[in-house]
């Protein structure tokens, strides 16, 4: 192909662009050209068979043919382009009178109102909020806590077991503990750790395989069992009011010693309470005790010099408590009946 030739490539594809009447047709002309089997290509592609004399010339004016069908064609897109939106205005006039569709009010869920409500009592209690890990090793989770391998007391907790060995679903946010105190060995602590536990168990009406727990950790000098009860108590005066009752009864967890569980009484008037109590009318919000001297040491303490108080509690018990919501299944099911009343 000679250089005239490029010149009337040039002409042909101007005159074809200012044919083309729309965007379709100025992408078909491109992929005519620009594509891989296109003009502009194998013209370009002449270039290897030329005499050695003639390279430089002809290069350069098909570069130059190149360059100006790209910008020629780039330039009547954009026109058609304007053409095709001034057409679609003109077509479908705009009513910016009409009234807008109203965006849907969002809400906080239950269970985090709970938790900030939570968090905030604690704070005013100068507690600080930590967070640690859903997926845990079965050491923090169990051993450190002073349940070995084959312990009874894992039986307490059913629990999920991930395809890596040694690697389980928290069952509670007990494991946190090691973390806080592993970071703030030797100085005091006084944190809530809030998180999602996850356990295989049969789901209730006040049981869910996924629900939170608020666990709480004081670590210094003379902390005694009447801190404990002292903070427990004036945390559910502040989260139930005044009027409602607090049972705290012995019990047992390895991890600390003495061991108690704490319960609020169903609302009176409520219809539910004996199902949702088994009877008793008490539903129980937490677990706690004094740190067992084998995890404060685990934790990188010494149980010599200091004492530790520890609870965990359910958040999600504690919102049907205040609202004698009948079922625990509720809180994850997105029915926006029950959300919505929040
Ligand atoms: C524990 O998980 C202990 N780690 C608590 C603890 C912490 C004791 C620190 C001592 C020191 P328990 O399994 O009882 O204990 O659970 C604690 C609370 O979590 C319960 O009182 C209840 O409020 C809530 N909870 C437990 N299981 C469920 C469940 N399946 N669904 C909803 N809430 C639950």
């Amino acid at each position: 192909m000679a250089i005239d030739a490029l010149k009337s490539l040039e002409e042909q594809g101007l005159a074809e662009l200012r044919d083309a009447v729309d965007e379709a047709a100025l992408r078909g002309w491109n992929t005519r050209y620009f594509g891989e089997k296109g003009l502009m290509k194998s013209a370009l592609a002449e270039l290897g068979k030329m005499p050695k004399d003639q390279r430089a010339a002809y290069g350069q004016e098909a570069n130059r043919v190149k360059v100006a069908l790209e910008s020629a064609y780039e330039s009547a897109l954009a026109d058609a382009k304007e053409r095709a939106l001034q057409a679609s205005l003109n077509a479908e006039p705009l009513d910016v009178t009409l009234p807008g569709r109203s965006a849907p009010r969002g809400r906080v869920h239950p269970a985090t109102r709970a938790l900030r409500q939570i968090t905030g009592i604690f704070a005013d209690m100068g507690f600080r909020v930590y967070r640690t890990r859903d997926v845990e090793t079965d050491e923090n989770n169990f051993e450190l806590l002073n349940m070995p391998p084959h312990h009874p007391a894992r039986d307490m907790w059913d629990t999920f077991f991930t395809t890596t060995p040694g690697v389980v679903l928290r069952t509670h946010t007990s494991p946190g503990q090691i973390h806080v105190m592993r970071e703030s060995a030797p100085n005091p602590v006084r944190v809530i750790l809030p998180g999602m536990c996850y356990r295989y168990e049969a789901i209730t009406p006040r049981s869910e395989i996924q629900f939170y727990q608020v666990e709480g950790l004081v670590i210094g000098e003379g902390v005694t069992m009447a801190d404990l009860k002292g903070t427990i108590t004036s945390f559910a005066r502040r989260m139930f009011g005044p009027d409602r009752q607090v049972r705290i009864r012995s019990s047992y967890f390895p991890f600390t010693e003495p061991s108690i569980e704490v319960d609020i009484d169903w609302p009176k008037d409520d219809p539910n309470r004996d199902r949702l109590t088994k009877g008793t009318r008490w539903l129980e919000i937490m677990g706690a005790g004094m740190v067992h001297p084998s995890v404060l040491r685990n934790g990188g303490y010494d149980p010599a010099k200091v004492t530790g108080f520890a609870f965990g509690m359910g958040p999600q018990r504690m919102l049907m408590l205040q609202h004698a919501i009948d079922d625990i299944r509720l809180f994850w099911q997105n029915d926006l009946r029950f959300l919505r009343q929040f």
